[in-house]
């Protein structure tokens, strides 16, 4: 199987990057980490708690389409492995400000995929084989580039024609063929994986799960779009991370894989199931059910009714299977948010960024 070495993590400051990094030092005792991320909102040294002192470890703060940083940082660190990560990641803010979405995923992806082609096969004067016997780029994407299902349709599988509905949407999925035509161009040494809605530890609060976490808490409203029956299909963040690493190690190269894990919930079961850990955990001081906090609100315009993903070729051919199933999962959450407050208070309060620009 591949052995990364040197490895290039962008977004690795966001919430599933940080928790591959994470992951991945705490897995594979033989790698550095490079970790490039523009420290945007949803950048948060804070995530990387508990690394400050691992050598094997550097964050980095730079924009993916600054190509002249990308390029030194690949001669610099000799990567040998790019996992890319850094992106806009909310379909809200998408909708109100798509330009942004456009910039990062698409030319950011864009710019990564150029960069090492040049440094990897120009400079480095790799030929193919040696090319593809030492070197990866692993493109992290969404189930949302699919669309979206009926209820009674099948999963998506990696044969489903993408169809997607939101500017976040489509700037993946622009991204996802970039990578595929970069491996059918290029013979660059690509791989893809197309996962589910994740959740779990230092997820932002303006997600679902996190942001009725916070309101809960605030004893705010819950908000839940249109009629609450949408359905996502949720993966723990730390299974996604065993996902990517599985497929960084043996996916077949030019392949696209779906991560998920078989866990199909409406909003109103993902915020009833929130309400009971923390009726349980940390019960409203009046006693009452914080179900009561539930407010339904306007939908969200072009919402995908339904997100689901046959993760069938991960598991055979590769013998990938999440640790978790949601109640797991989502107890492990509570219990986390409920020990971590300092770190969400100091997101919601702004103090990290304030703390960013004095350090970067
Ligand atoms: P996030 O918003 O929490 O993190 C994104 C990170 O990228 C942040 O740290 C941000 O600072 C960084 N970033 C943004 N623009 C950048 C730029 N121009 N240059 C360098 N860094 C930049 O997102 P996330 O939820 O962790 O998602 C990570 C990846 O996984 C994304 O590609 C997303 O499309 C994909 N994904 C997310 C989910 C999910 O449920 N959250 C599911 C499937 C796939
Ligand atoms: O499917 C994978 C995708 O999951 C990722 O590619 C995206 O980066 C990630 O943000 C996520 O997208 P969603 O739109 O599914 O996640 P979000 O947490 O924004 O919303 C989950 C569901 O909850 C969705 O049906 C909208 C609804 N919702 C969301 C918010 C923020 C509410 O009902 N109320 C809310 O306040």
């Amino acid at each position: 199987s591949y052995q990364p070495k040197n490895i290039l993590v962008t977004g690795g400051a966001g919430f599933i990057g940080s928790n591959f990094v994470r992951y991945l030092l705490g897995a594979a005792k033989d790698v550095n980490v490079v970790n490039l991320d523009l420290l945007t909102y949803a950048g948060n040294p804070d995530n990387l708690k508990g690394m400050d002192g691992e050598e094997r470890h550097t964050l980095v703060q730079g924009d993916i389409c600054d190509r002249a940083l990308v390029d030194r940082l690949l001669r610099e660190h000799s990567i040998d492995t790019v996992v890319h990560f850094a992106a806009e990641s909310h379909v809200d803010r998408s909708i109100t400000a798509p330009g942004e979405f456009v910039r990062t995923n698409i030319e950011g992806t864009y710019c990564l995929l150029e960069a090492c082609r040049q440094f990897w096969q120009t400079e480095q004067k790799l030929d193919k084989e040696t090319l593809q016997q030492t070197r990866r780029f692993h493109h992290i994407s969404t189930d949302e580039v699919y669309g979206t299902l009926e209820l009674d349709d099948p999963a998506f599988t990696e044969e489903t024609p993408f169809a997607p509905n939101s500017p976040y949407s489509a700037s993946k999925a622009a991204s996802d063929h970039l990578v595929r035509a970069y491996f059918h161009t290029y013979g660059l040494p690509v791989t893809t994986t197309n996962c589910s809605n994740n959740y779990g530890f230092y997820h932002f609060p303006e997600k679902l799960i996190p942001l009725v976490i916070l309101n809960a808490l605030g004893q705010k409203p819950l908000p839940i779009y249109g009629d609450g029956k949408n359905v996502r299909d949720w993966l723990f963040v730390a299974d996604h991370a065993s996902a990517i690493h599985r497929v960084i190690e043996s996916g077949r190269l030019g392949e696209t894989y779906n991560v998920g894990g078989w866990n199909e919930k409406t909003n109103l079961e993902v915020v009833d199931t929130i309400c009971s850990l923390l009726n349980e955990l940390k019960p409203r001081e009046d006693k009452v059910s914080y179900t009561e906090q539930i407010t339904f609100v306007k939908d969200r315009p072009g919402h995908d009714r339904r997100y689901a993903i046959d993760a069938t070729k991960l598991e055979r051919e590769l013998g990938w299977r999440p640790a978790e199933t949601f109640e797991t999962g989502m107890r492990k959450t509570i219990e986390w948010y409920l020990a971590n407050q300092p770190w969400l208070n100091n997101v919601v309060s702004g103090d990290y960024r304030k703390w960013v620009e004095k350090q970067y």
